[in-house]
């Protein structure tokens, strides 16, 4: 008994000591080859009295505050290109593993924590490198993956009130995980995905070169492009084309709480929402409250965007869906950046310095959980009456429904990997927010959620059940260790990207890296992976 902790605690030290080394030997090879960009106050080790802030400072879901993963043994925070290009060669000589975090909204946190606990990894966080170059001649803004969305609308406005980048709704996400994993925003209908305005990319390879369109080629640039970064390289910066918005856009946010009208009113939404004008995005949230009584009931929120005014806004409600009762006094016009952050709820009003903070909103800094699913057809009333009752028999369920339609309609589902666009009507968001602490806490607002997502079954997409690749969900699969089986990645694969899609990603994947150096728990595999894991078969055998 003795005798066996004993060797288990020689076993622990002496795997401790080595990874202590391997992170040694790594600092010591960055600072021989960073000596014309000294990498002094760039690298955090865990004895050092920063490190935990720098590690806290962009984790957006407080569920990994206290995670049982690996956690990393340095964070390294570039200011120049060649911190990056020389912490990848010295990681790949000295057996390191590396995360690369922009803004940390991975809903699984896979930015910075990891499942192999045998590799010591650090993470490679990009905040100091978010210059934004707005060039409103050319209508193109060149943006470093460690800015945030509300940093680059900010500076959009700055230049131009009539400009607009079509991207998410929460100013702190940032570039590099948004971009790179698809980019959805309330301008979809009119102007697609953010990745549909990416022109150009620069990327550092897993040999440590610093690559652009033309010399990474057509392959890479459209793996990077909605297949997520983190299977490829490190995503430096992006250039956009920006888009053209009204100076005066208009915003309405509607509350419903009788769930007669919510049932008549989602009964229209489902057949309107992806086919009106592509100016206008209606969004539709549901929740469940108590009421005055204390009876649980739904309550309905509709979140909206028209670019244009609210009269052309009001003639196109009154002739479309009536069924909403919108009125000219729930309307406020305002210019388009007014919008991102009224839109992200904060007060009519709020000054746009607000999107320049890079601290979460405080009503967001609580755990959650998130899943997606694609809606082909509308949910008839009845249907919509048993979800509702699902909701209110579990916990903290909030449903929405993001339109489809417009301008997705036009693109093919292969232009990039993000495939899900003729042919769907909505994406649907399963968002659980809880309040309470500790994992038994969270294994009830888990299992309520996936218990939701089990009801949905028959209303939603089949053969795949897709899923959004930027609401990351480990549900949907895992590749453990870093093996990046195929067979084990084609299962979340082909729900992100379906299968066409996802065996072009692998293909990629397998030329610029074939080792498979850029890996994390739902990487792309590459294609050697498929006869190794014929292989591994019977060796474990
Ligand atoms: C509050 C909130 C609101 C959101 N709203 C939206 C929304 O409106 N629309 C939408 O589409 N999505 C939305 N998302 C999801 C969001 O787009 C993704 O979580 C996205 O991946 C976050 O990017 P990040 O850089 O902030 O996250 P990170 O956690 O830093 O990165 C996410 C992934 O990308 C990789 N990565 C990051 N930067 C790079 C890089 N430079 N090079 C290579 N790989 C990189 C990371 O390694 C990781 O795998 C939201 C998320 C949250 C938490
Ligand atoms: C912690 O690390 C940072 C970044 O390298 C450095 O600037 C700072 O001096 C270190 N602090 C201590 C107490 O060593
Ligand atoms: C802190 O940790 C780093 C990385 O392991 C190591 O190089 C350094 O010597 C340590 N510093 C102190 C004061 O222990
Ligand atoms: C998570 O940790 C950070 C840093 O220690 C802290 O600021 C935050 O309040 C924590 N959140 C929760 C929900 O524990
Ligand atoms: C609203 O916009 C329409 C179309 O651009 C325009 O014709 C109309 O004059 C505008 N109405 C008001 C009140 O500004
Ligand atoms: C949870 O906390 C949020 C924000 O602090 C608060 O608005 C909400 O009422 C709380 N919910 C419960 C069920 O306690
Ligand atoms: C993490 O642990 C600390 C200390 O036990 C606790 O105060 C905190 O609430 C925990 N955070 C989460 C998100 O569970």
């Amino acid at each position: 008994m003795t005798f066996s902790i004993l060797v288990f605690l020689l076993l622990f030290i002496s795997i401790k000591c080595s990874a202590d080394h391997v992170t040694d030997s790594f600092i010591n090879c960055l600072t021989i080859r960073s000596r014309n960009f000294p990498i002094t106050g760039i690298v955090y080790a865990p004895n050092n009295s920063s490190f935990s802030s720098v590690y806290h400072a962009y984790i957006r879901n407080p569920r990994f505050n206290n995670s049982t993963r690996a956690k990393p043994s340095l964070i390294i925070t570039p200011t120049h290109v060649s911190h990056i290009q020389n912490a990848i060669v010295c990681a790949k000589k000295h057996g390191m593993q590396m995360r690369t975090r922009c803004g940390g909204h991975d809903y699984e946190g896979l930015s910075y924590l990891s499942f192999e606990d045998t590799t010591p990894f650090f993470i490679l966080d990009m905040f100091n490198l978010r210059s934004i170059d707005i060039n409103i001649e050319q209508e193109t803004a060149l943006v470093q993956t460690g800015a945030t969305l509300g940093e680059v609308y900010y500076r959009i406005a700055e230049k131009s009130n009539t400009h607009g980048l079509p991207a998410g709704v929460c100013p702190t996400v940032a570039i590099g995980g948004h971009c790179s994993g698809a980019g959805y925003g309330n301008m979809i209908r009119k102007f697609g995905l953010t990745v549909d305005l990416i022109q150009d990319a620069e990327l550092i390879d897993v040999n440590g070169r610093l690559l652009d369109r033309e010399s990474m080629g057509e392959e890479l640039f459209w793996a990077i492009t909605g297949g997520g970064g983190a299977s490829f390289g490190v995503i430096i910066s992006f250039l956009f084309k920006l888009v053209r918005v009204p100076p005066q856009v208009t915003f309405f946010n509607l509350e419903r709480t009788s769930e007669d009208d919510i049932l008549n009113i989602a009964n229209n939404w489902f057949q309107v929402a992806n086919k009106l004008d592509n100016n206008l995005f209606i969004r539709m949230t549901f929740n469940v409250i108590n009421n005055i009584e204390g009876i649980k009931t739904v309550r309905a929120t509709f979140p909206s965007l028209f670019l244009g005014n609210t009269s052309t806004l009001m003639s196109l409600m009154n002739k479309c869906f009536p069924e909403l009762g919108l009125q000219d006094s729930d309307c406020v016009e305002m210019s388009w950046v007014e919008s991102t952050l009224v839109y992200a709820g904060f007060p009519v009003g709020t000054s746009l310095d607000a999107l320049l903070s890079r601290s979460q909103q405080s009503e967001r800094d609580r755990p959650f959980k998130i899943k997606s699913d694609f809606l082909k057809s509308p949910i008839s009333k009845h249907g919509m009456e048993s979800i509702f009752n699902k909701m209110k028999e579990l916990k903290n369920q909030m449903i929405t429904f993001n339109p489809l339609g417009g301008r997705m309609n036009e693109i093919s589902e292969f232009a990039k990997p993000y495939p899900h666009r003729a042919g769907n009507l909505a994406k649907i968001e399963y968002e659980t927010y809880w309040n309470d602490t500790g994992t038994e806490a969270e294994n009830q607002y888990l299992e309520s959620t996936r218990l939701m997502y089990e009801h949905m079954t028959p209303y939603v997409s089949e053969n795949p059940r897709e899923a959004f690749f930027n609401y990351r969900d480990l549900d949907l699969g895992v590749n453990y260790n870093g093996e990046n089986s195929y067979e084990e990645g084609k299962v979340y694969g082909v729900r992100y990207w379906k299968e066409v899609n996802f065996n072009r990603l692998v293909m990629v994947k397998s030329v610029v890296d074939p080792h498979n150096f850029f890996r994390n728990e739902q990487g792309i595999p590459t294609i050697w992976s498929k006869f190794q894991d014929s292989a591994s078969f019977s060796n474990h055998g």
